[in-house]
């Protein structure tokens, strides 16, 4: 009997964690859905959910046919099975996760940034980079997270694992 209600304590202790422990993760969920990354990181690395809220994904999922300046519709299938796994582990939902709380907290009630680096918590953390080091060939773009964080692809952005192309290691001043 003792062991039973020691078990299932265990299961609902690990489902109020949301996929993490209690206290929270410093970092953005990684992506768990291997049909976002085939339709939506041909161009450029899957963006985590967690790094916009769920208006915001619906705003970007709306203008696929004029995306930054690319076309990157989809059939209607499809675009409701993404935007369904966006809404559902967008920002707001993942709080339990620093950044995505972060992220989710900059961005004023009356606004719809259809871009993390449109973001206050975004601007705020990048702004101290020269634009030499953003422009240069290697990187072109804030937009491409890859470029300097070098486990972005598993939604970690700790600022020891940057490494700037042509310049290296992130010391903050
Ligand atoms: C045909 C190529 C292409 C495909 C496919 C594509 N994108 Fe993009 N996306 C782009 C380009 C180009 C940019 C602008 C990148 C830049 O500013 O350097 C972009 C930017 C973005 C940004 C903003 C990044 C930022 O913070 O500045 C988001 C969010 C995004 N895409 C989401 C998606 C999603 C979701 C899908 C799948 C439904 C998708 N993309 C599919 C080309 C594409
Ligand atoms: C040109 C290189 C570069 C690119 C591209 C870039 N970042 Fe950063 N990022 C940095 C640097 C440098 C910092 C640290 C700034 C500081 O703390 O002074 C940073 C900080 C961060 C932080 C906060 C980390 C912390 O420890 O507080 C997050 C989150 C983040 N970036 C996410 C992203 C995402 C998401 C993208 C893509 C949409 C991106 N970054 C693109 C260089 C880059």
């Amino acid at each position: 009997m003792k062991k039973v209600v020691f078990a299932s304590l265990l299961v609902v202790g690990s489902l109020m964690a949301d996929g993490s422990f209690l206290g929270g993760k410093k970092d953005v969920a990684p992506v768990t859905d291997d049909f976002y990354i085939k339709e939506c990181a041909s161009c450029h690395f899957a963006y985590q959910p967690g790094l916009l809220p769920s208006k915001s994904w619906k705003k970007v999922m709306e203008n696929l046919n004029d995306h930054f300046g690319t076309d990157a519709s989809l059939e209607p299938e499809d675009k409701k099975k993404i935007l369904k796994y966006l809404v559902d582990n967008s920002a707001e939902k993942f709080t339990n996760y620093k950044r995505s709380k972060k992220i989710n907290d900059s961005i004023p009630a009356v606004e719809t940034p259809v871009a993390i680096t449109k973001t206050g918590y975004f601007i705020k953390e990048h702004k101290g980079i020269k634009p030499k080091l953003i422009e240069q060939k290697d990187v072109k773009s804030l937009a491409n997270c890859m470029a300097c964080h070098t486990k972005a692809d598993k939604g970690s952005y700790s600022e020891r694992e940057i490494n700037i192309p042509n310049y290296g290691k992130w010391e903050d001043d």
